[in-house]
């Protein structure tokens, strides 16, 4: 939690409170949403909400809709302006702002539709100028914006202000970034898909609001929120412009404030209590910033970078270098199921049971893959019982071209008998083409099952790359997601269910699982909960006594060898086994956002990630390998360590 006083913050030129949940910060905002209602209305005045779309403000807008509920919140008396809309998409498009802001918002309070304000994005483009000239009259006539929330994109837009918009700039027509249509490809269902051009208003608009929040979640915003706060303003960094406004806070999550520099590298800021976790990390990003191997740090180093008092307290430098590269040697191991008959205190696996019952848990057909594929095939070929339990079908992110020609595959395949299987596909197929014309429509249920179907034999394709006997699948397509729609997610009881059924009957030694500190509406952090919530349960079985669980992460968000607690090297060719099995995930090339580059495939990105962090080891002075998977042990708040 923040320390408003504190020496951290001085850097910091934005107000930043990082709270441990999204879901908290948005009752806190809401809250205060109503009391400004309230407030505005008291005194006669309507209240002008300048609002966002997209994943980060659904809980908030679901906060809203139940203060409206269960406390009598009321809207009557608010108008609403949008920050964007895409261009050429019509109001009933599953990805329209118009639609997403009515089944988020709108349809479920008492706003009246006359005082919704959104750009157009059908207006031609002759009238397009007009049209934005117009939208700014009306925020004015409405007495200005009380409150402007907005998100974040990776590039650092607000709105759609993409880098490069001038602070000054006014509701107008945009061009969209690269990696901002690719973030948006998945929804879309591929980037071709994703309109080129947005209308928003412009950053002297959102400027223009009396007050204005910033809300961002999950670990893909950090890289931005740290430059958004500490750097010096710039207009390649839009949401740096904010720093000139009077009243703009930015609320934020954990995950999200990880690049801050008082969590970051916090030393550097304020004095520090020296837990062997940080010392951990002080050492490491020591080394890696000096680009010294740590047994070649001295104390001047330390001495000149923040961490005098640690060499008083813990030093001299030569102790502290060895004790790190003792205790990150101790996390690289071949044998992530713990190695049998070996001396186990300094492995982080233990070494019995010698055969273990494993869980891999994968949110959507493919992360297992991207994630840990050279573990599992590790932990499958050194005897271990490794299930791998698919969370979701992963249906939603198959493109409406592969379901098609899957249809007509079946369609020639079945021949004139089998009428039942003909229909099926038929309609399956024509469905999908009347999509073309009305992408209103969303798939139904048999479509989304050809769907799944797809993307089963991909995983499956992937597993026997790997030399994992198909019979190690479960797919639970856990009923959240044959119910949702991306950032609609909702999990509940049915889902839990299934999770605790399958623990129960494996009782695992070893879980894998990944999402923990992923945007809170994506499948992955959804999933994450719920497993959550089971392992909860299950704590007082007597199996989850002797049960690890160990995070992943995806490509790009790799663990650092400082969080690690178990590095599993991989050699080139068994990085190359890797990339085939990801390869056979052929509905989804190119569909999962890179970090920046604008044509890296995912098995590539993967490859670059684990060579990256192997690097990082190497430089640290550790052995050399070609690519390293990393994982963190996640140990419940509550619960003992075994
Ligand atoms: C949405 C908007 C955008 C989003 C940003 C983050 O109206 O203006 O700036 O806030 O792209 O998107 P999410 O929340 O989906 O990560």
């Amino acid at each position: 939690m923040t320390d408003h006083k504190s020496e951290a913050e001085q850097r910091e030129r934005i107000q930043t409170e990082v709270h441990p949940s999204a879901d908290l910060v948005c009752r806190i905002l809401a809250k205060q949403i109503a009391d400004l209602i309230h407030t505005r209305n008291a005194k006669g005045n309507f209240c002008v909400l300048g609002l966002a779309t997209g994943s980060t403000p659904v809980r908030l807008y679901r906060e809203l809709i139940r203060l409206h509920r269960e406390e009598g919140l009321s809207f009557a008396r608010v108008i609403t302006f949008n920050l964007d809309e895409y261009c050429g998409l019509s109001r009933e498009h599953p990805e329209s702002y118009w639609r997403f802001m009515h089944e988020q918002l709108f349809n479920h309070i008492d706003l009246p539709a006359a005082q919704i304000n959104m750009p157009d994005g059908l207006v031609p483009r002759g009238e397009a100028f007009d049209s934005c000239r117009i939208y700014e009259e009306k925020i004015l006539a409405a007495g200005g914006i009380d409150l402007q929330v907005l998100g974040i994109g990776r590039t650092g837009h607000i709105g759609f202000n993409e880098p490069g918009s001038t602070r000054d700039s006014r509701t107008r027509v945009v061009t969209l970034d690269g990696l901002t249509r690719r973030d948006a490809a998945r929804d879309f269902l591929g980037e071709a898909n994703v309109p080129r051009h947005a209308i928003t208003m412009g950053i002297g608009t959102i400027m223009a609001a009396r007050e204005i929040v910033l809300l961002a979640w999950g670990e893909a915003k950090a890289g931005v929120i740290a430059p958004a706060v500490e750097d010096v303003p710039r207009e390649s960094l839009p949401a740096s412009l904010l720093q000139a406004h009077p009243q703009v806070r930015f609320l934020i999550d954990e995950a999200a404030a990880a690049e801050l520099t008082r969590v970051k590298t916090p030393w550097l800021v304020r004095s520090v209590d020296w837990t062997p976790a940080l010392v951990r990390r002080a050492v490491t990003w020591l080394s890696l910033e000096l680009k010294r191997p740590l047994l070649k740090l001295v104390d001047e180093h330390y001495a000149e970078h923040g961490m005098a008092d640690l060499l008083v307290e813990q030093g001299p430098a030569y102790d502290l270098n060895i004790r790190i590269f003792n205790e990150t040697q101790h996390t690289i191991t071949g044998w992530p199921g713990g190695k049998p008959d070996a001396d186990d205190t300094h492995r982080p696996e233990r070494a019995q049971p010698p055969q273990k019952r494993v869980i891999v848990f994968a949110p959507e057909p493919s992360d297992e893959m991207l994630g840990m594929g050279g573990t599992l095939a590790r932990l499958v070929a050194q005897g271990h019982a490794v299930t791998i339990a698919y969370l979701s079908s992963g249906n939603l992110a198959v493109p409406d071209e592969e379901a098609i020609s899957a249809a007509d595959l079946i369609l020639g395949f079945v021949g004139e008998l089998d009428a039942a299987t003909r229909a099926r596909a038929r309609r399956v197929r024509e469905r999908l083409c009347a999509k073309r014309a009305n992408l209103a429509l969303a798939d139904d249920a048999e479509t989304r099952q050809l769907k799944a179907l797809l993307r089963r034999g991909e995983a499956q394709a992937a597993l026997q790359v790997l030399g994992v006997p198909a019979a190690s699948a479960r797919f639970l397509d856990l009923p959240f997601y044959e119910r949702g729609r991306y950032r609609q997610f909702e999990a509940g009881e049915k889902d839990l269910s299934v999770l605790l059924a399958l623990l129960r009957e494996i009782k695992p030694h070893q879980v894998f699982v990944t999402g923990a500190a992923q945007d809170p509406s994506s499948v992955a952090a959804v999933c994450f909960s719920v497993l959550a919530t089971a392992l909860a349960e299950v704590q007082k079985e007597p199996w989850w006594r002797d049960c690890r669980v160990w995070l992943y992460r995806l490509p790009g968000k790799t663990w650092s060898p400082y969080e690690s607690d178990m590095a599993v090297p991989m050699s080139p060719d068994q990085l190359h086994q890797k990339a085939q099995a990801i390869y056979q995930h052929k509905t989804q090339r190119s569909q999962m956002p890179g970090p920046s580059q604008a044509s890296q495939e995912v098995w590539s990105l993967a490859e670059s990630s684990n060579r990256e962090l192997a690097r990082q080891y190497d430089a640290l002075g550790l052995a050399e390998y070609e690519a390293i998977e990393a994982f963190a042990r996640w140990v419940e708040r509550e619960r003992p360590r075994t």
